[in-house]
């Protein structure tokens, strides 16, 4: 479909230097947006203008979102755009986040403040400094959460604890800015194929433990590198795209996944953003709507023994 001349709004994605990130940029870029890009820009990235709709559709914008000048710098840099380009701010998606795995004893107390200071605290910071410009341009907020703001597992209590707190959030947000005709959507995805599932977990996972002390870690794996090993090729196998249906089938009935593309993902917050009916809630995938069914019908204990200890079973 031809992009229309004169974008209808513009929109700020958080961590759009990739996978969802980007991906939602470029299909909002092609419904007709501008994009405002935020990007740490501390490493070259494979990012470029280019992919995604060219400069006269997309401002890269630096946001780390855990830095308040950074964010107060980008809301001026927001601002001043939009006057010169005589567009509203349509919308923002807080889709930053810096995911850990591992047992709650081994991982330092930092990387639980770290998890929380990207994807809670850096979304309510954006979602407060860009509320005026939003009010003003009667924009909507996608709030990126996962299946795991819906339901809990073993090692990943920094992950599912910061997406509880964003699904908290984004509820009481979505009442307060009601009156003024904002939407609030939330996003929960099962597994996506994106640097995150595919590179950035595992490298944390097996290289960054193997700083943590011996004797903890022993306490949770019987043999570390074999666990490793376990990790890795768990990955591999929900990397590799399924078959078809059969194998989607044979995939879920087994307890192992797939990983669903980020464009998945992008369409759905494309509706959250531009539909005349969004939803409050988009659960994306088969996986992710079975594992959150169970957890509705299963009860506490038994998820946990069905799907909470063995769903990433190291
Ligand atoms: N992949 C999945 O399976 C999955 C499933 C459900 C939900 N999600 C959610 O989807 C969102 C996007 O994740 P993804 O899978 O696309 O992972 P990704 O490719 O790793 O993207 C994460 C983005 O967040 C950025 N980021 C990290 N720390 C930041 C900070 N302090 N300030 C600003 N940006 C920061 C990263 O920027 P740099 O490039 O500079 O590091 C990157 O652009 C996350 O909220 C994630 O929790 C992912």
């Amino acid at each position: 479909m031809p992009r229309p001349s004169k974008p209808q709004g513009a929109i700020l994605i958080t961590g759009a230097s990739s996978g969802i990130g980007m991906a939602s940029a470029r299909f909002l870029c092609e419904s007709g947006y501008f994009i405002f890009a935020g990007v740490r820009m501390r490493h070259p990235t494979p990012w470029s203008l280019a992919t995604i709709g060219g400069e006269e559709h997309v401002l890269p914008v630096e946001l780390d979102v855990t830095k308040r000048d950074d964010v107060f710098r980008a809301s001026e840099v927001v601002r001043e755009n939009l006057a010169a380009r005589g567009l509203r701010l349509a919308g923002l998606i807080n889709n930053a986040a810096a995911e850990h795995l591992g047992p709650i004893e081994v991982l330092p107390i930092d990387v639980f403040r770290h998890e929380m200071e990207v994807g809670y605290l850096g979304a309510v910071s954006a979602t407060k400094t860009f509320l005026p410009l939003l009010r003003e341009g009667k924009g909507r907020i996608v709030n990126m959460s996962s299946v795991n703001g819906l339901c809990t597992f073993k090692y990943h209590a920094t992950t599912c604890a910061t997406k509880y707190a964003l699904e908290a959030f984004s509820d009481a947000l979505r009442m307060e800015v009601k009156p003024w005709g904002m939407h609030v959507a939330i996003v929960e995805p099962g597994p996506v194929d994106t640097p995150l599932m595919r590179e950035k977990l595992i490298q944390e996972f097996a290289h960054r433990l193997r700083d943590y002390p011996r004797e903890q870690l022993d306490l949770y794996f019987e043999e570390f590198e074999s666990t490793v090993r376990h990790v890795e090729a768990f990955v591999e196998r929900i990397a590799r795209p399924p078959r078809g249906p059969l194998d989607k089938l044979r995939r879920l009935i087994n307890g192992q996944g797939w990983l669903h593309p980020p464009a998945d993902v992008a369409r759905a917050i494309g509706h959250a953003m531009t539909s005349q009916r969004p939803k409050t809630r988009y659960l994306i995938g088969a996986q992710a709507k079975l594992i959150y069914a169970a957890k509705r019908y299963l009860g506490t204990n038994a998820f946990d023994r069905v799907l909470g200890e063995s769903v990433f079973d190291f």
